[in-house]
């Protein structure tokens, strides 16, 4: 066997798309580790390549296509060299296209599912041995169960910020979206395996925790008492794990931020002044449409309660311009929105219809070159808020947790309470602290900032924000 002359096999593994597909690449590598694969970070001298993929959009699609084209003669020189190199294709297109992957790009031996991760040693012995694996079921069986917790090492590898994902699936069914078809229903985990995730992580010397699911704030997962826990007791109980310094969710859906989450903003220190709740559209007609479940009024409601339980949240944003139908007229609605929220960043996306899915079928399709010029509009009103948010953090401090080596010598980069990267002057070895900066100017993609001397580590941080400042910068009054 190859392994025997080569040392471990190594396991290549490229991530698509959302958090999610981030966090199960890690659980992917780390259930091939406990049968000997190493990663590797370059694909050349990978055993076993996986694509974990994104169907979101007809573009995050295509990108996988091309993709396959180049590894087709990566897989030859492979195969010059006497080595057997089997290609995966995982995520949410696997689950989307299935076997149809195989027949369009014959150079993948294995298609799986997002649900069947667990079986992956023996999907990926198989597909080595014959080429040709298909596995998009559902199982009944919880795949977090049979998912390997990874080893200190792998942890302290990915940094001092990590991802668990709580929730999985969708059942909202927006007309756009593919999300309830790739990952299926909604599934919350208990919160004893949460606990025990969490706790392992912050063992390993993880400071934030990053609870991530497709609606995330919908989890209602069994407590240890055997009732149903929201999102906001889970974070009341994750604040309370020693060496837990910050908490995230993500994403959220408007329709679920209930009073006790809102409530958490206020009352949890280590729960970040930040939050990333999709709206999609300032249109009530369009709003409709996308069968979002809530229209502008509501949206707006709940902004301005997340802005009074902490009046320095950091709002973020999804948009989606040219959805069938939108006018001009709606359009304008959306950037209205935009201008009455003032997030402090946003995505924002041209409308892509994806197959499955009502909106897909609807013969109102707005032009390209229309969705095209509202995206540039749009992004040119949502860049404006962003650096209006980042200015009014100049010249205060902020608690920084530093996470990797910044773009200059001597320079380290991290995230600020606001989710803002900084880039300051700083020893290496402040990787994995929280340290107080003062935030001195901004660039591009990131803000500058100083080290508050002498290095003073600060547990949560964010407090000392002006408020009012903050308000400004985020567009209130
Ligand atoms: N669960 C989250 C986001 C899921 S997908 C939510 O409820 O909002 C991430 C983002 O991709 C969405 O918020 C949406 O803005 C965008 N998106 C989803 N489907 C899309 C489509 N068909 N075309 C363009 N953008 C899309
Ligand atoms: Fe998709 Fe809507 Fe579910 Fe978000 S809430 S994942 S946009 S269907
Ligand atoms: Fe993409 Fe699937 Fe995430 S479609 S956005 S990878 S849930």
């Amino acid at each position: 066997m190859s392994s025997v002359t080569r040392g471990p096999r190594k396991l290549y593994v490229k991530s698509y798309g959302c958090q999610m597909n981030v966090y199960d690449s890690q659980r992917m590598a780390d259930v091939l580790a406990r049968e000997g694969y190493v990663e590797t970070s370059t694909p050349d001298d990978a055993d076993v390549l996986v694509l974990n993929t994104c169907h979101i959009r007809e573009k995050a699609a295509e990108k996988v296509y091309s993709e396959l084209g180049r590894l087709r003669v990566l897989k030859q020189d492979a195969a010059r060299d006497g080595r057997r190199l089997t290609v995966a294709v995982a995520g949410c297109v696997a689950q989307a296209e299935g076997e149809e992957i195989i027949r369009r790009a014959p150079v993948v031996d294995l298609v799986v599912g997002p649900q069947s991760y667990h079986r992956l040693p023996d999907l990926v012995a198989r597909a080595a041995e014959t080429g040709r694996v298909v596995d998009t079921e559902f199982p009944a069986e919880d795949k977090f169960d049979h998912l390997a917790a990874p080893s200190a090492a792998a942890t302290r590898s990915r940094g001092a910020a990590a991802f668990v994902t709580v929730q999985e699936g969708c059942d909202k069914f927006c007309s756009f979206c593919v999300v309830p078809y790739t990952r299926g229903a909604e599934f919350s985990r208990p919160v004893a395996k949460i606990l025990a995730e969490v706790e392992g992580l912050v063992a390993a010397g993880v400071k934030e925790i990053r609870l991530i699911g497709q609606n995330v704030n919908a989890w209602h997962g069994d407590g240890p008492d055997g009732r149903a826990w929201s999102l906001a007791r889970l974070l009341h109980r994750l604040a309370e794990v020693p060496g837990v310094a910050r908490l995230r969710y993500t994403t959220s859906h408007p329709r679920d931020m209930d009073d006790a989450l809102i409530a958490a903003h206020r009352d949890l220190p280590a729960l970040m002044p930040q939050l990333h709740l999709p709206v999609q559209s300032g249109s009530d007609r369009v709003l409709d449409a996308m069968n979002r479940r809530h229209d502008r009024a509501e949206y707006l409601r709940v902004i301005e309660r997340l802005k009074t339980a902490r009046p320095d949240i950091a709002l973020s944003s999804d948009f989606i311009v040219g959805f069938p139908g939108e006018t001009e007229a709606e359009f304008r609605d959306t950037l209205a929105l935009v201008d009455e929220v003032g997030f402090a960043s946003a995505y924002s996306f041209k409308y892509s219809p994806r197959p499955g899915t009502p909106a897909a079928d609807s013969d109102d399709q707005v032009s390209e070159a229309e969705k095209a010029d509202r995206l540039a509009r749009l992004q040119a009103r949502i860049d404006h808020h962003a650096a209006a948010f980042n200015a009014a953090t100049v010249g205060r401090t902020a608690a920084v947790l530093f996470e990797n080596p910044g773009r200059h010598d001597g320079q380290m980069t991290g995230k600020s309470p606001w989710m803002q990267a900084v880039q300051v002057m700083a020893p290496p070895s402040v990787k994995g602290e929280i340290h107080t900066v003062r935030i001195t100017g901004t660039g591009t993609n990131s803000l500058y900032g100083a080290l508050v001397s002498p290095l003073r580590h600060d547990v949560h941080g964010g407090r000392d924000a002006p408020d009012a400042a903050m308000r400004v910068a985020s567009g209130g009054h």
